[in-house]
Parts: C-alpha cells; sequence; structure tokens
C-alpha cells in the first residue's frame, strides 16, 4: 500500500541545529550551547528578516492555549507566519474537544498529525510533559501552571544579551510574586546555569521564593542571594529589576489576593533611585506593578522583551522543525 507522508512532503537539508525533533518542556531540554545558539539565531534572523523569510515554507505549527494569552500565542504564530510557515489551532479549551472530555494525550496524538511543531499552555503543571510524550512532533512548553514557561525566560536572556552584551556578572533584582512567578523560577535556574549573578529576592513574606530554586542558587558557587521585603532599600544596587505581577489565578484567597496585589509599584520616584541603565524587565501582562510613566524611561527594556520573545521563538521553532536559516552559521560547536 502507498505510504502516506506523515509531515510536510519537502526536501531540507541537514539542520545545524542539535535541537532538530525535540521538545522544549523545560529549559533542562537545552544545553548551555543550546541556549547560546538560540539567542545568536535570534540575533541574526533581526538582522536578516528578507532572507529568513522562507525557512519553514511548507511547515505549520499548532497553538494549544488552554488557558488565556497574548504575547506567548501571537508572537509563537507570528514567528511562524514570519518564518513563511502557516498556523492552526485554537485559544481557550472552550472551543475544543477538551470539552467533551478528550485528554491532553489524545488532543496530540490527532494533533501531531496535523502539525509539524506544537506550542501548549495549559493551567496544569506538567501537562506539556504529558503533551510531549503523546506528540509526533516536537512540542514547545508555552507555560504549564505555576512550573516553568522556557521560551519567556529565552526573551529575557535576548533582553539581558541586547542590553548589557552578556548574561553573567550582573546583580538581578525580582521583585513582586516569587512564590507562583514561574517566569522568576525559568530565570533563576537558567542564569545559574551560566553563572556569577547575585540575585535580590524582593517580595513580601507569603510570596517568597519555594525552597527548590533557593537550593539551586546556593548549588551554584559563583552565584548568592539575599532576601528582602523593601525595593527602595536595594534598587540602588540593581543592574536588572524584573518586576512580575501577583499572580491572581494561583491564590485560593481573594482576600489575600487583594491585599499583596499593590505591594511594589515601580514609578517614577523609585526609579530615580536606580543607576541609569538599569534594566527594567516585566514579562507582562501587568496590572499596577509598574507606573505607565516609566515606560518612556530608557531603563524600561519589557517591550524590548515582547518583541525578543518573537525572535527567540522564531529561532526556535525553526531548529526544532530542523530548518536553517539561510546563510546562518552556527558560532559554536554542537
Ligand atoms: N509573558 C506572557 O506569558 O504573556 P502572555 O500571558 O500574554 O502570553
Amino acid at each position: 500500500s502507498a505510504e502516506i507522508p506523515s509531515e510536510s512532503p519537502r526536501v531540507t537539508p541537514r539542520s545545524t541545529s542539535s535541537l532538530e525533533g525535540h521538545s522544549i518542556v523545560t529549559l533542562d531540554d537545552m544545553s548551555t550551547t543550546d541556549i547560546q545558539d538560540i539567542l545568536d539565531r535570534a540575533g541574526y534572523i533581526d538582522a536578516h528578516r528578507a532572507e529568513v523569510s522562507h525557512t519553514c515554507d511548507g511547515r505549520v505549527l499548532a497553538t494549544l492555549f488552554y488557558e488565556p494569552s497574548t504575547r506567548t500565542r501571537l508572537s509563537f504564530e507570528t514567528a511562524m507566519l514570519r518564518l513563511g510557515g502557516k498556523v492552526i489551532g485554537f485559544a481557550g479549551a472552550q472551543l475544543a474537544s477538551v470539552t467533551k472530555g478528550e485528554s491532553i494525550s489524545d488532543t496530540l496524538k490527532t494533533v501531531s498529525n496535523y502539525a509539524d511543531v506544537v506550542a501548549i499552555r495549559h493551567p496544569k503543571e506538567g501537562a506539556a510533559l504529558v503533551a510531549a510524550e503523546a506528540s509526533r512532533v516536537p512540542v514547545i512548553n508555552a507555560g504549564d501552571g505555576g512550573h516553568m514557561h522556557p521560551t519567556q525566560t529565552l526573551a529575557d536572556l535576548a533582553t539581558l544579551r541586547s542590553r548589557f552584551g552578556r548574561i553573567t556578572d550582573l546583580t538581578v533584582g525580582l521583585c513582586g510574586d516569587l512564590t507562583f512567578g514561574r517566569t522568576v523560577h525559568s530565570l533563576i535556574e537558567t542564569l545559574c546555569r551560566f553563572g556569577d549573578v547575585h540575585f535580590v529576592l524582593i517580595s513580601p513574606e507569603e510570596l517568597t521564593t519555594p525552597q527548590y530554586v533557593l537550593d539551586r542558587i546556593d548549588a551554584t558557587p559563583s552565584c548568592s542571594y539575599t532576601e528582602v521585603r523593601d525595593l527602595t532599600a536595594v534598587i540602588g544596587d540593581l543592574d536588572v529589576l524584573y518586576m512580575t505581577r501577583v499572580q491572581k489565578e494561583r491564590f485560593f484567597n481573594e482576600d489575600d489576593y487583594l491585599r499583596l496585589r499593590d505591594t511594589y509599584i515601580l514609578d517614577e520616584a523609585k526609579l530615580a533611585m536606580s543607576k541609569p541603565d538599569m534594566a527594567v524587565l516585566h514579562p507582562l501582562p501587568r496590572v499596577n506593578e509598574i507606573a505607565v510613566e516609566v515606560d518612556s524611561d530608557p531603563r524600561a527594556a519589557y517591550f524590548d522583551q515582547v518583541r525578543n520573545g518573537m525572535l527567540v521563538r522564531m529561532a526556535l521553532e525553526s531548529m526544532v522543525v530542523g530548518d536553517d536559516l539561510a546563510g546562518y552559521e552556527p558560532a559554536r560547536p554542537l
């Protein structure tokens, strides 16, 4: 009987990416060399938009978003469109057969027949791993509950590198909801892999950093941390201030959320106490944590992060499907 091709009917030159065919559930699915390669490719894509615009011709990305998103879903989709591919998927599980009781595994066993790569966001920790294990094609975790958001971390790293020319030798303040903020956990763990960072962990008593994240810092000889409650006492020491939203959707108790949500608000007065080249990052969406007046300050880097998010997703999508960027040569041995 005739064989039916399961993926795009195209001949691809041998990929220069060691991530070809790999799912990305956590940052540990990438070596530090892979991460540097992604950042290099993102920079290359930014400088060679026209040359890379047919990289993924004929490819299909599926976005399965069981939880709200603006930046992550739209940037995953834009990334594939800007590489020449196409996009299918759903935003809001109420539109999919999950409402009829379909499992994540069955959804992936289905969708991975249609697409070359899948991006999934789900409110439950571990959902992306379940999806990856069921899928015939690479799955990229676009956020699973309070666990991981690896591509946000790549956007954060790209932003640090564009601001400072490095991602080490920095004093990084993380401020707000350090308990539920998955982007904070991913960023700390990844910066520890590169080393030479002092973390200043700024949070209310009720929203401190989980012990397993502190253990990760303790296990890294070149990294250290201090935990504080007062942002103004430490802002002058920081190279980076990573603000976070108090995660309403992860609270069991509305009263606790209302009491804690406005603990830290970065405004012009506080920003005036910081170094002139400090970078203010925020994964967004913001609620009240950063006053709008800060947006016009050169230290505001959070909309650069948004842009970098699209560029790193372009890099990653092309890498996992095994499509090389025209003219790009990896700087490091794979
Ligand atoms: N940073 C981030 O994950 O934003 P969205 O929730 O809008 O995707």
